[in-house]
């Protein structure tokens, strides 16, 4: 298992620390674990002048599958565009065709009073978002910002997708239904825009190949009020990258803690990279204060979707379940009764547990 491991930016490298202890502790049982260092970011961009350079390239193509921990931060919102560290992100996942992101919003019990819902609306939630994450506005040309006829300046992004793109991520979507409750709502904007008009298409068409699996569709501005308003009608959502990008966060959110949930983003061969769903923290970076367990988790479905070890990520999942059950919490979802602990000490908790 080469493991190519990219710290980032703000508290990536301290939560990364953590989840690097446990795959340290994995490896001491027989793992077959090899690890390899490299930067993305403001890190790269820091030490090579950009944030995707060369010799990340290359360590993550060699790579099985790649952990990061986040990128961003204050000091690199002033540099040119292709130079900021989102840029970094979003060309790892682009160059090694990471087009299927998937990004579970799951409900721990013991922190199900973190949540700003009310405890029934949220208890026992366990939504998973299919987010497609190669196309799309992010990626679509034409892009950018110039004077029109009229001589005024205006900006233009372009919305696409191809049916191939839709037809792969539909298959995903529909095939992690099948391993859950066989339910798929596939999120759109049908009324108004042609592109998703044409997703809805090519994905009730895929649905044809899955027939036990029930679709439905909805639109995304009612999918983003039915998640605070009646979050458990969902199972598994598919959508486009942007509505994804938004539905991701709002999801994550009712589960009272970005900093529980982890990501994975796979390509046609489950080739992954494996990161938090949070971002870089730069107001808490450095501090020893950052939670740890998303990271840890996302190392779990690194074993899970990259090297189909199902046993070893439950044992992971199962470490970080006792962690919580014993009370032990980071600042960000700590609660009052509980023991207050830093990014360290919940490492060290979870290196016991296992
Ligand atoms: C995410 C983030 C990224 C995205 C940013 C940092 C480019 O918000 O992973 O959801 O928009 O995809
Ligand atoms: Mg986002």
């Amino acid at each position: 298992m080469k493991i190519a491991i990219l710290p980032g930016d703000g508290i990536g490298p301290e939560i990364v620390a953590q989840a690097c202890r446990v795959l340290e502790a994995l490896r001491s049982d027989g793992l077959p674990v090899e690890t390899e260092h490299g930067v993305l970011g403001g890190a790269a961009y820091d030490r090579h002048g950009e944030p995707y350079p060369e010799a990340t390239r290359r360590l993550v193509h060699a790579a099985d599958a790649v952990l990061l921990g986040a990128v961003g931060g204050p000091q690199y919102d002033k540099l040119d565009r292709p130079l900021r560290p989102e840029r970094g992100l979003l060309a790892i996942r682009k160059d090694l065709n990471l087009f299927a992101n998937l990004r579970p919003a799951l409900l721990y019990p013991e922190l199900a009073g973190a949540s700003t819902l009310k405890p029934e609306v949220v208890a026992g939630l366990d939504i998973m978002i299919v987010r497609e994450l190669t196309g799309d506005i992010y990626f679509g040309q034409p892009r950018g910002i110039a004077v029109n006829e009229l001589g005024e300046r205006e900006a233009y992004n372009t919305m696409r997708y191809s049916e191939s793109e839709v037809r792969r991520i539909a298959r995903v979507a529909f095939g992690i239904a099948m391993k859950r409750s066989r339910r798929l709502c596939s999120v759109d904007k049908a009324n108004v825009l042609e592109t998703t008009e044409f997703w809805k298409e090519i994905v009730t068409d895929v649905g044809r190949e899955f027939p036990e699996v029930e679709l439905s569709h909805m639109y995304v501005d009612n999918a983003a009020m039915q998640l605070v308003r009646n979050p458990k009608q969902f199972d598994v959502m598919v959508t486009g990258n942007i509505f994804g990008d938004i539905l991701s966060d709002e999801a994550s959110m009712l589960t009272g803690s970005i900093g529980m949930l982890p990501s994975a983003s796979l390509d046609e061969n489950n080739k992954g990279l494996y990161e938090p769903s949070h971002g870089s923290a730069p107001d808490i970076a450095g501090r020893d204060l950052a939670n740890p367990l998303a990271t840890i988790l996302s190392l779990a479905m690194m074993l899970r979707y990259s090297f189909n070890r199902d046993d070893v990520a439950t044992r992971v999942e199962s470490a970080v379940k006792k962690v919580l059950a014993a009370g032990l919490r980071t600042a960000d979802i700590y609660q009052p009764g509980c023991e207050k602990v830093s990014c360290t000490a919940m490492g060290d908790a979870v290196v016991a547990a296992l």
